[in-house]
This record gives C-alpha cells, structure tokens and sequence, in this order.
C-alpha cells in the first residue's frame, strides 16, 4: 500500500527520503515521488523574513522504482523534505497521479495514504473557484483546500481543510518557507521518528529505525506539528486542556502523546544474506515461535500463563482477520472448539458489516499482523461499539488495533517484510493456541500433553527447514503449470487454503484450495491430466477419507502431490510424489505443513522468476477500505 515519509532536520533530506523510499518498497508501489522545500542561493545562512518569499518546492516524481527516479534527480538542497511511494487507488499509474501533490501556486505539497470519499464534489466545488488540477487522484483536492483556507497560518488551513474530507487519510504538508511539516491521521497509520535535533513521519516504524528506535504513534483526529527541535500535537477526538486558541472554533485541543522505543533493531529489517525477504523470514520461524512462546508456557507446572484477562460471562467467541490471518483463525476455530467446548466462528473482516450477527456474550478477537487492515480495524471498533468484548493479534507494538480492542495479545515475529505473511502467520497460530489452552478446562492441557507440544514446535519447524531444499524438485514440477488444486480436510483444510494463497500471489499460478470432500461437488469439472492436486495427508481422522479423495483424483488423471509424515510408506502406492512432513501430534500438524506449503509457494515462483517480495498489485498493509 501506499508509503509516507517525511523528514525536518539539519541533514540534507534527499538521500535520507530516498533511502527510506526504499524500506517502503516493501509494501508494495507503482509509482514514487518526493518533495523537498528548497533553499535558494540567495537566502542567507541566517533566516531573514524575505527568505520565505523566496523558498521553493521542488517535486520529482515518476512510475517505477526508487533507484529509476533517484537516477533522475538533480542534487537537491534542503533539509526539509516529504517522499511517497503509491499503489494506485484513484487513477491509473501515471507520473501526474504519483505523489506529492501541490496546490496551484505550486507552494503547498501533500503526500497522503487513504481514500478521501468525498474528492469528486470537493473537486467541482474547487474548479469552480478557479482551481486548477494535474491529476485524477482523490488526493489533490487537500492541497487546493489548504491553499482555499490560508491565510498566514498553515496548521489552521490544513485543520480547516481536514474539516471538508470525508474518508481515511494519512498526511504530511509541506509548504514552502515554513520549516514545520503537517501530519494529520484519520484511519490510516502515521508515527512520529524522535531523533536529536531531526524528526521524522512516516507510515511505519521499520523505516525509521535506521535513524532511531523513539517513536510516537498519531491517533485518529491528530494534527502534528513537526520540525527539527520540536513536535507539538494537537487533537480534534481526544485532546483534553485548554482548547488551541488558533484552532479552537475547530475544537483542537493540545494532547500529550507519549515517545515509546521500538523493540526492533535495523539489522532484523534487512535481508541478512538472504536472497529474498520472504526465504528469510521462513527462516527465521523457529525464533518467532520461541519467542513468541517466551514466559507463556511452565513446562514443570504444565500450565499457560498469559496477560490476557478472561472476559467474564462470556459464552462465545468470534475470530475476525483477512488473508492469511483468516486462515489462522480458521485453524484455531478447530483448536479452540475441541480444547475449550466453546462455541467459536470466524467471519472475513471486510464482510462483517453485512451480517446481522448475534453478538451477545461474545468475545471478538482481531487478528492482523500488521495491526493496520482497515477492515479487521472497522470490524473490531464496529464489534466495541456493540458492546463485545475485544481482543486483538498483532505483530506490530502500537499498530492501529492496539489501541481499538480491550486488550492485546504481541506476537513477537519481529518486522515481517515480505508482502506473504509467513512467520507472523505461525507466531499467529502459537498465540491463538496459548489463547485456546488458556481456556481450556485443566484436565485436557495435562492429558494431552500439549504444552509438550508447543515447546519442541521450533525443533520440529527446524527439522521441515533443514530439508527445504527436498521440495525444489516439486516446486520445478507444479511451477510449469497454470492451475492447481490444494486439497485437505479438518484441520488441515485451512492449511491447504494458506498454501493456495501463497502459491497464488508469489507465483501467479491459479491454485484452488478445496476441503477434498467438496470436488466432486463441481471442481472436477476442472480436474485434467495436467492439473496438479496438491492433497495433505495427515495421519489423523481424516486420513483414510483422503485416501478415498486421492483415488478419486487419480482415476481422471491428474498428478498428486502429497504432504506426508514420515513413516508412512502407505502413501507411495496412491500418489506421484511425496513431501515428507516429520511425525507430530495431529493438533499441531498445521505448522509443520504450512512451512512445507510456504516453501513449495516460494521455490515454484522462483522457478517461475517472479518478483517474490513484491508480487504485482499487492500490498503488505491494506490500509483502504
Ligand atoms: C497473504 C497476506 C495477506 C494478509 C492480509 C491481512 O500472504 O499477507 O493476505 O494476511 O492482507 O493482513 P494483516 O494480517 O496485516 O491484517
């Protein structure tokens, strides 16, 4: 999705806007561009009033990557600055639609993440007046609203502008002579970069942490002020005190927001001599677990214990996420009903909205990695507003969501940048166990032995890694076709949906994830010599069943693929090729053939030579509605 930063500091800020230009590319762009309030030859060293008169921006712009526009730049003096990588929404993907933005007199630059809804009546209304536009984005009306209301002072014409827009917006305005950058924040993500005697804005901690680790996250109504010696913020929702006296007909008020340290460390954002993000952090699952894991499970009193307070009278349970994240909380819809006796459901955020659902006594958790999809955040507030109580996964400390649900549960994954979420998918899978086991009656936790079980998961996870070059060859194999099914049933259903889903956005195969039950409903239709079946056969009660799907398969041709343990030489007879999975006890037998599944998805779109962390039109953080 489209990325922001900013920077006011006594550095130049050309290369500084660049580089982080370049930790955004992680969340997927189309076009990029920066701003910069240029300094004059003629302006004097020490600031004098005609100077403002004399500042200029200057904006470079274009479609493509970082390193393209970088090649075109002059150098470019000034230590004010905003840059912004786009992934189109409003407009095709075209120089005159990539940000910043300015207004007529060319004096006011916007960079801005979200959806203004209200752009197309905003922008008659404007030409009316006399203003003039360059692109058919929805974000160029902010720049002319600003210039429509200054009158000396900025922060008052952007409050006044903000007044007028209706939809989500992260902003940062930069105009010419002043030495302050505005950011504002509605429903889309902002954070302030704390440095000494510079700041930054951007959309996500990860690129800022190449300078400092101090941030402060902007909430919903925000307006910030921000130079190179200060920051001051002011709020529309939540301010307390005395009311700005600029800003007070608009009910800004003052509001402290406190600087946290970000437990990230720069070197845990780069690839560390991996060839790709997303083989990095397959990698790196084994210490996301662990971590994740980490003062949550006693071995010696076999109990979970959690942060987490159980929400009293509370009948039900209702898991809300997108993408990846849904399929972990369909995972943990099997867990949690067989360990808790808890009814439990699972709806896809962005469809929540549209069911009457029963929500009495229900507990709604919020699954997201990034913390920041705006349907899992609208889910969650919607569900607060019902009068649920609610809880949200994330992997990001002070993303969105943490400050929407009652409590939060961290996974501790570290940044995730590849756009195919992989160790923040299982870390989401431990915390909803713990979460499962935490509500479980005390007799199935010891019986079953099932904190045994999470504890040696980093040692079996390690085990499918050690062997990952074994599934190259049916990566080879599924790579040279166009079409694809996944196949599995209980427990593994979800896992065979996560693999397809991986498959089909790293490698733009066309993989169809089915219960193996369900294709003789229809999909057979489909099913061809040629078509690959990728079937994951778990040793547990579903296993003879998809024995009986696999021979249904194989009589109308097609190649079967099946992820197996170890052990069961059975398989060979039913199948064409084998992936050997380690033994594990069947409840956790989702981790071990996720990571086989991330592995196929990433070999095959290597095969395929595909952009693996980048993959066309997708985006790490959904950010619009
Ligand atoms: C797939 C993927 C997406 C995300 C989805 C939700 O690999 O990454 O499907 O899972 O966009 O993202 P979060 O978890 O950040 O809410």
């Amino acid at each position: 999705m489209c990325g922001i930063i900013a920077y006011a500091g006594y550095k130049e800020c050309q290369p500084i806007l660049l580089k982080s230009l370049k930790r955004l590319g992680y969340r997927g762009y189309d076009s990029c561009g920066i701003a910069v309030s240029a300094v004059s030859s003629q302006q004097s060293a020490v600031p004098r009033p005609q100077d403002n008169r004399l500042a200029t921006i200057k904006v470079y712009k274009d479609i493509g990557r970082v390193g393209d526009l970088e090649k075109s730049l002059p150098q470019i003096q000034g230590r004010v600055g905003i840059g912004h990588t786009r992934w189109a929404t409003h407009g095709e993907v075209s120089t005159s639609n990539a940000h910043p933005h300015l207004d007529c007199s060319g004096r006011i630059a916007v960079v801005h993440n979200g959806v203004i809804e209200n752009f197309q009546t905003l922008r008659d209304d404007l030409t009316r007046e006399g203003h003039r536009f360059s692109s058919e984005t929805d974000t160029e009306v902010i720049p002319h609203l600003i210039e429509r209301y200054y009158g000396g002072d900025l922060e008052e014409a952007v409050a006044r502008a903000l007044a007028d827009v209706r939809g989500t917006y992260a902003i940062v305005v930069l105009a010419a002579g002043h030495k302050e950058l505005i950011a504002a924040q509605r429903e889309s993500p902002l954070i302030i970069g704390v440095g000494d005697r510079e700041n930054f804005v951007a959309s996500d901690v990860t690129v800022v942490l190449d300078y400092t680790d101090r941030v402060i996250y902007l909430e919903d109504g925000d307006i910030a002020l921000v130079s190179d010696e200060s920051i001051s913020i002011t709020s529309r929702e939540s301010g307390r005190g005395t009311p700005d006296s600029r800003l007070q007909t608009l009910d800004y008020r003052p509001v402290q927001r406190e600087e946290e340290i970000v437990p990230w460390s720069p070197e845990e954002a780069q690839k560390g001599g991996y060839e790709h993000f997303m083989l990095k952090e397959i990698h790196e699952q084994p210490k996301s677990i662990e971590n994740t894991l980490r003062g949550h499970i006693s071995l010696i009193e076999r109990t979970v214990s959690l942060n987490i307070r159980h929400e009293e009278g509370l009948e039900n349970i209702l898991l809300v996420a997108c993408g990846t994240s849904c399929h972990a909380a369909l995972i943990a819809e099997y867990v949690i009903s067989k360990l808790c006796h808890l009814p439990v459901r699972v709806k896809v955020a962005s469809e929540f909205n549209y069911h009457q659902m029963a929500l009495e006594k229900t507990w709604v958790w919020g699954i997201t990695q990034s913390g920041e999809t705006l349907d899992t955040l609208r889910a969650l507030k919607k569900a607060r507003e019902l009068g649920c109580a609610t809880l949200s996964i994330t992997n990001v400390p002070g993303s969105s969501i943490t400050r929407i649900a009652d409590q939060v549960f961290y996974t501790r994954s570290g940044p995730e940048l590849g756009v195919a979420a992989t160790k923040t998918f299982l870390a989401q899978l431990v915390a909803l166990y713990l979460l499962a086991l935490s509500l479980s009656p005390p007799d199935i936790m010891i019986g079953e032995g099932l904190i045994e079980g999470l504890r040696i998961l980093p040692s079996k996870v390690q085990q499918v890694l050690d062997d990952a070059e074994e599934i190259i060859p049916h990566a080879r194999h599924l790579s040279r076709h166009d079409n694809a099914f996944f196949i599995g049933r209980g427990i593994n259903y979800p896992v065979a949906m996560e693999g397809a889903l991986k498959v089909k956005e790293i490698s733009y195969i066309h993989a169809e994830a089915y219960p193996a039950g369900e294709l003789k409903h229809g999909p057979f239709a489909l099913l061809r010599p040629s078509t690959p079946v990728v079937a994951i056969t778990t040793r547990d009660d579903t296993y003879e069943a998809m024995l009986t799907s696999i021979k249904e398969i194989k009589a109308r041709g097609p190649q079967v693929i099946a992820l197996a343990e170890e052990g069961d030489e059975d398989i060979e007879q039913f199948v064409d090729a084998v992936i050997r999975i380690p033994p594990i006890d069947p409840l956790f037998s989702p981790f071990l053939n996720s990571v086989a599944l991330q592995l196929l998805a990433y070999y095959t779109a290597k095969e395929r030579g595909c952009s693996i962390d980048l993959p066309a039109n997708l985006t790490k953080s959904v950010t619009v509605p």
